[in-house]
């Protein structure tokens, strides 16, 4: 099933609440939200406390992509302020697979990302484990940056390895996602689809989520 979650990195901080109802009328199944901590990324955006204030806002699924070093140890924090799906990267310093129990033990989705320098390889030995993987598409740290098309193997051979598994995990895709690139992404298997500057950035983001799941939905 194809879920478009609009990246709020690109939203008006200003007015987050309002911007988060903005995107469920225009039809957003999760929100997708970039927690930085100017250590894993070079870049800082925001942290727990504002996640519990912005879960009054929005009944959509918080899908919560923690690019920071340690996600073991703020893992709770994000779970109590509201965190639906639990997205950490391989990457971190965290022990991999007790994180991904500490998630599953609160009873949320645990997901594992990959940098663009990773082999997707690196996410096998959790995938009975986890929800969700998430392919980036760019180096993680910036909206609005170009989209990597070379990572389009790592998706395909992800959803090859799923089916042979037998597992019907989500793939999820991040950096760079628009109405030209999003066949692209679909056709090589990812079905979670994050975008912050084309959704945000567009007159009529009803219109444009709209084309994104429709574009996709071909390859479903
Ligand atoms: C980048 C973030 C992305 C980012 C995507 O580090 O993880 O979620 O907001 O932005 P666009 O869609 O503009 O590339
Ligand atoms: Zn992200």
């Amino acid at each position: 099933m194809i879920k478009i979650s609009p990246s709020i990195l690109s939203c008006d901080y200003s007015k987050m609440g309002e911007e988060f109802e903005r995107m469920k009328i225009s039809g957003a199944d999760w929100l997708h939200i970039d927690v930085m901590d100017g250590h894993f990324v070079p870049n800082i955006t925001l942290g727990a406390p504002l996640i519990k204030c912005l879960r009054k806002c929005s009944d959509l699924v918080f899908d919560v992509h923690l690019m920071i070093s340690d996600p073991y140890k703020y893992i709770p924090d994000f779970i109590k302020a509201g965190a639906d799906v639990v997205c950490f990267h391989v990457e971190s310093d965290s022990d991999t697979e007790k994180t991904i129990d500490l998630i599953r033990e609160s009873g949320k989705v645990a997901a594992l990302a990959v940098k663009p320098g990773t082999e997707i390889e690196a996410v096998y030995p959790y995938l009975e484990k986890l929800g969700m993987v998430l392919v980036m598409t760019v180096e993680p740290g910036f909206g609005g940056q170009s989209f990597m098309a070379d990572m389009m193997p790592k998706i395909v051979k992800l959803r090859e390895e799923c089916k042979r598994r037998n597992l019907s995990l989500d793939i999820q895709v991040d950096g760079g996602v628009s109405l030209s690139t999003v066949e692209t992404v679909a056709e090589a298997g990812a079905n979670v689809l994050v975008a912050g500057s084309a959704i945000f950035g567009s007159e009529d983001p009803k219109e444009t989520i709209t084309l994104l799941r429709e574009k996709a939905a071909k390859y479903f």
